[in-house]
C-alpha cells in the first residue's frame, strides 16, 4: 500500500481503521478497505509493508517467556504465557510463530484448539472471548529455532553462533523464538526466565532479577517493565564477559561481550555513560530502568551491525562509537516512541542518525548542516533518493538509506525552518509526549505544528513524501 500523494500527510489507513477495530467482524470488513485485513482475530494488522504480521483482535499486556536452551543440541524447550485483552468478540485469534513445534495451547487454563499455517498459529478458545476481556494464553513449544531472511536480504531472528545464539528481531524475527503479536503497534511488558548450560549467559531486556545455578544449568530471570515492541526483544546466549556498572546519574549498566570482540569494543563501550548522560540532556529523561550492550561474535552473513533492542542494543560485532550513539538514541526514538507501522521507521532512524551528527559536531567534527550539505551535494549514492522516507512502498525498503539519511536531512531542514530553540524543544518534548507509545508521521507533524507559526506541511510533504531529490529552498 503506498500513500496517495494528494493526501500524503493524511493519517495512514491503519489509523482510520483503528477506531473500528473493536466493531463486529462484518462492520470491520465493510468499513476498512485495505487497512485491517480480514476478521479481527485473523490475518495481520494491515501493516503497509508487512501485512501478514500481527493481529488486530487483541492487545497483549504481558509476555512471560520461559526458555530452556540446550546450546549443544540447539534445542529450545519453552512456554509462553501471554496476557492480553480482546479488542473484539473473538472466536479465534492468531499469534505469529515461525517454525518450532507447538505441543499444547491453553486459554485461561482450559485446553484450546490450535492449528498452524505459515507463521500463523490460530488459537480457538473453548468459550470464545468477549470484547474487553482479559485472557491468558499459554503456548508450550519446542524445537530448533531457525534464523530468517528479510525482503532486504538481511538475516535476523534466532541466529546460531559458535557459543549460543545472537537474537535480534527487526522487523519480524521475534516469531522465530516466541509466539506473539508480532507488530510494533502492540507493545507489552516482558518477563524472561532463560535456562542455559552452566558457563553460558542468557541476556534479555530489562533488569536481571536473579541468576541461579543448579545441576549444571543456570537460570537467568530478566524483567522488562516498560512497554516493548516485539522486534526489540532479545534473549542472546553465549559465553560472555559481563560487566555491570552505573552511569554518573545512577542508571545501572549491564554489558555482555563475547571475548573475541572484547578488545575492539572496549573504547566505544567505555563511552556508554558519557553517551547516555549526554543524550539524556538532549532528549529528556532516559525512558527505561537500565541500559547496556550485548556484543556478540556472529557469522559473516549477519552483515548489518546493530539493533536497538530495548535497554540493551545488540551488536553483531564490536561497534564503533557512532553506532553506540545511534543505538542509544533509539531508546528514546524507536523503543520508547515506537513507529505505528513499518512504513514509519524514518521516525526512529532519522533521529538516531541525527544524534550521530550532533555527537560528531560535539567532538569537533562536521556540523549537522555540513553533513546535510555533503549528502545533498554528493552524487555517488543515488540510493539516498530512491524513495521518500515516510512512504517506503516496499518491504525491502524498511530500513533503506533514505529512511536514515534523507530522514536526518529532513530534521535539519525542520531545524532551519523552526529555529534552534524550537528544534531542541521538539527533541526533548516529542519523546516526553509519546513516551512508551506509538506514533506516525501525522502525529509528528501535528506535534511540531503546535510549536511554531511556520506552516510545516509543505516541508513534510517535500522531504518525507515526494519522490526524487527535493529541491533546496533558498
Ligand atoms: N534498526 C537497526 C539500526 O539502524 C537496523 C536493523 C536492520 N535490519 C533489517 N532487517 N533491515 O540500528
Ligand atoms: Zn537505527
Amino acid at each position: 500500500m503506498t500513500a496517495d500523494p494528494g493526501s500524503a500527510v493524511n493519517r495512514r489507513p491503519l489509523r482510520r481503521c483503528g477506531a473500528t477495530a473493536a466493531l463486529s467482524v462484518a462492520l470491520l470488513l465493510s468499513s476498512c478497505t485495505g487497512g485491517v485485513r480480514g476478521a479481527a482475530g485473523s490475518g495481520g494488522v494491515g501493516d503497509p509493508l508487512f501485512p501478514s504480521l500481527g493481529n488486530g483482535g487483541y492487545q497483549v499486556r504481558h509476555y512471560g517467556l520461559d526458555l530452556d536452551y540446550d546450546v549443544r543440541k540447539r534445542h529450545l524447550d519453552a512456554t509462553a504465557d501471554i496476557t492480553a485483552e480482546a479488542r473484539a468478540d473473538l472466536r479465534s485469534f492468531q499469534l505469529d510463530l515461525q517454525g518450532l513445534r507447538v505441543t499444547d495451547v491453553q486459554v485461561d487454563g482450559e485446553d484450546a484448539g490450535f492449528s498452524r499455517k505459515g507463521h500463523k498459529l490460530t488459537v480457538r478458545p473453548p468459550e470464545g472471548l468477549r470484547k474487553g476481556a482479559e485472557f491468558r494464553t499459554r503456548v508450550a513449544y519446542e524445537g530448533t529455532p531457525e534464523e530468517m531472511k528479510d525482503p532486504d536480504q538481511s538475516t535476523e531472528g534466532w541466529v546460531k553462533t559458535r557459543d549460543g545464539a545472537f537474537v535480534s528481531g527487526e522487523p519480524a524475527g521475534s516469531m522465530t523464538w516466541f509466539p506473539g503479536n508480532n507488530h510494533p503497534r502492540d507493545k507489552a511488558t516482558y518477563d524472561f526466565t532463560a535456562t542455559v548450560p552452566k558457563g553460558y549467559t542468557a541476556v534479555a531486556n530489562g533488569e536481571l532479577r536473579s541468576e541461579r545455578t543448579a545441576e549444571g544449568h543456570t537460570t537467568f530471570r530478566w524483567h522488562n517493565g516498560r512497554p516493548m515492541a516485539s522486534y526489540l526483544a532479545t534473549a542472546t546466549i553465549g559465553r560472555f564477559e559481563v560487566h555491570t556498572s552505573r552511569t554518573p546519574g545512577g542508571l545501572p549498566l549491564y554489558v555482555a561481550v563475547d571475548p573475541a570482540e572484547a578488545k575492539a569494543s572496549k573504547g566505544p563501550l567505555a563511552k556508554l555513560p558519557e553517551i547516555t548522560t549526554w543524550e539524556t540532556k538532549l532528549f529528556g529523561p532516559y525512558p527505561f530502568s537500565s541500559a547496556g550492550a550485548i556484543v556478540d561474535d556472529t557469522p559473516k552473513r549477519v552483515d548489518w551491525l546493530a539493533l536497538e533492542s530495548q535497554t540493551k542494543p545488540v551488536y553483531a560485532g564490536a561497534p564503533d562509537t557512532l553506532t553506540v550513539v545511534h543505538e542509544m538514541a533509539h531508546q528514546w526514538f524507536g523503543d520508547s516512541v515506537t513507529p505505528k507501522t513499518w512504513a514509519d521507521t524514518w521516525l526512529s532512524e532519522s533521529f538516531a542518525t541525527y544524534a550521530e551528527w550532533l555527537w560528531t559536531e560535539r567532538k569537533g567534527g562536521k556540523t549537522p548542516q555540513e553533513q546535510f550539505d555533503a549528502l545533498y551535494d554528493d552524487t555517488e549514492d543515488p540510493a539516498r533518493w530512491a524513495f521518500p522516507p515516510a512512504d517506503p512502498g516496499r518491504a525491502k525498503n524498511v530500513t533503506g538509506t533514505p529512511v536514515y539519511e534523507r530522514g536526518a536531512m529532513f530534521l535539519q531542514e525542520l531545524r532551519n525552518a523552526v529555529g534552534d530553540k524550537t528544534f531542541f524543544t521538539i527533541l526533548r518534548e516529542w519523546p516526553a509526549e509519546y513516551r512508551y507509545r506509538n506514533a506516525d508521521t501525522q502525529d509528528f507533524l501535528d506535534f511540531c505544528q503546535e510549536q511554531t507559526d511556520v506552516d510545516l506541511e509543505p516541508l513534510f510533504k517535500t522531504w518525507l513524501y515526494e519522490k526524487g531529490k527535493p529541491k533546496r529552498e533558498d
